[in-house]
């Protein structure tokens, strides 16, 4: 029997694996229910183009944290990426995150910082002292009508299928405006792409003589690995959906998915950039990527181009949980679901589906070190068990 079981291949998962593999010198097994690891970070070759895609959602890697980076370049070198994010308006196409050069378009023009930011700061006093009922007032707080109605109204309603004025306003607390120039998209100390792509991180993360990695192994059917004969028997870590693990017991947790279409074009660039946002409700999907921009560096086809469409729908039964809904009904019953966690002292729930959050790969990786340091080591290194 293994030292450990891991369930899920994500970044949280093979951080724990190879950390208590590497440091601690425990023999671990990591399954996953998918046919390859990597979770939602997954990436893989166009079989007709060459150009790398990311299965799951366009993957940028950025963090501040120094622990996490040097981590992370023991698996890769990064590239010198830095993500620029742009959006159609009406036929027009503005900078991203909301910045002077979008104000200065949009408006029609050539405000300094100073006068942008009273421009803006007298469109967000349209409500008064009022507390924002909805994401509309919200928003119109934060950035004002004008650019609200452009930027951010059709895309939300887009995201959540729901007019912004029947969503909670607490589905945004800021919306980041800049009074410069400056539209890098994150803020982040570092930033880039992993030279040879993530699945090649990946899977250098899983590559050690202590780990055993069994894919197409589903914890709630496998016989070997499964929940029935493992808990109590190993300890386990979890990075599946916390209310699947309960049965659902307490009911669901609520998600959105994303739906994705990918079309190869005889092109040799559609867009000229990576991103683009599609601001408007008259264009059923929220943005395109087009693959081969991440890569500016590799030789790619001159006649070809990949893109990808993405659509934003709630998530039902079988669809992949990408974002959680997180409405007060499911704050609340992830709070009872973790009341019944300290019935299994012996499994330790991580990762964004193990803990119903949004983390980005940065935040899983930075928390499953925590885990191993703070909870994984003392209970099964510390000779307490
Ligand atoms: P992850 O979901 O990756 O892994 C969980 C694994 O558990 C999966 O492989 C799953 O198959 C497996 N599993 C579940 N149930 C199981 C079962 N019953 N039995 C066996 N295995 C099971 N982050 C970022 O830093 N920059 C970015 O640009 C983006 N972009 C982005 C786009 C989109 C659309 C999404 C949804 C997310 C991002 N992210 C991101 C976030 C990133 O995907 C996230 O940080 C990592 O996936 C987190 O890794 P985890 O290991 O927690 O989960």
């Amino acid at each position: 029997m293994t030292d450990l079981l891991v369930v899920g291949s994500g970044f949280f998962g093979l951080t724990v694996a190879e950390r208590m593999a590497e440091e601690h010198g425990l023999d671990v097994t990591v399954i996953d229910r998918r046919d390859h690891i990597g979770g939602n970070a997954y990436s893989e070759r166009d079989a007709e183009t060459g150009i790398e895609i990311h299965r799951y959602g366009a993957h940028l890697f950025h963090t501040s944290n120094e622990r996490v980076w040097a981590y992370v370049n023991r698996f890769s070198a990064f590239t010198s990426y830095v993500h620029r994010v742009y959006a159609k308006h009406r036929g027009e196409v503005f900078p991203l995150p909301i910045n002077l050069g979008t104000i200065n378009q949009f408006f029609r023009a050539a405000h300094g910082p100073g006068s942008a930011r009273a421009l803006v700061t007298e469109e967000a006093a349209e409500l008064g002292d009022s507390t924002p009922q909805n994401l509309e007032e919200k928003a119109i707080s934060l950035i004002g009508r004008p650019l609200y109605e452009a930027f951010i109204r059709d895309y939300t309603a887009k995201q959540w299928q729901t007019d912004p004025k029947r969503l909670p306003a607490d589905v945004i607390s800021r919306l980041p405006v800049r009074y410069t120039y400056d539209n890098r998209y994150f803020n982040d100390t570092h930033e880039g792409l992993p030279v040879d792509g993530y699945t090649a991180l990946l899977e250098r993360m899983a590559d050690h003589p202590r780990i055993t990695v069994h894919l197409e192994t589903d914890f709630f059917t496998s016989s070997e690995f499964g929940k029935a004969s493992t808990v109590g028997n190993v300890p386990i870590v979890y990075t599946g959906p916390v209310d699947r693990y309960f049965d659902s017991s307490l009911g669901d947790l609520a998600w959105r998915t994303l739906d994705f279409e990918r079309e190869v074009l005889p092109v040799g660039d559609f867009q000229g950039t990576s991103v683009m946002n599609y601001s408007d409700l008259d264009v059923p999907y929220t943005r395109i990527h087009e693959f081969k921009h991440f890569h500016p560096e590799r030789d790619s086809p001159a006649d070809a181009t990949v893109i990808m469409r993405e659509y934003s729908r709630f998530a039902t039964g079988a669809d992949e949980p990408y974002y959680p809904v997180n409405s007060p009904d499911d704050r609340d019953r992830l709070l009872r679901y973790r009341e019944l966690m300290p019935q299994e002292p012996d499994v330790f729930f991580g990762g964004r589906l193990g803990t119903y959050q949004y983390l980005d790969m940065h935040m899983a990786i930075g928390a499953a070190i925590s885990t191993v340091e703070n909870r994984l080591v003392p209970r099964l290194v510390g000779g307490d068990r």
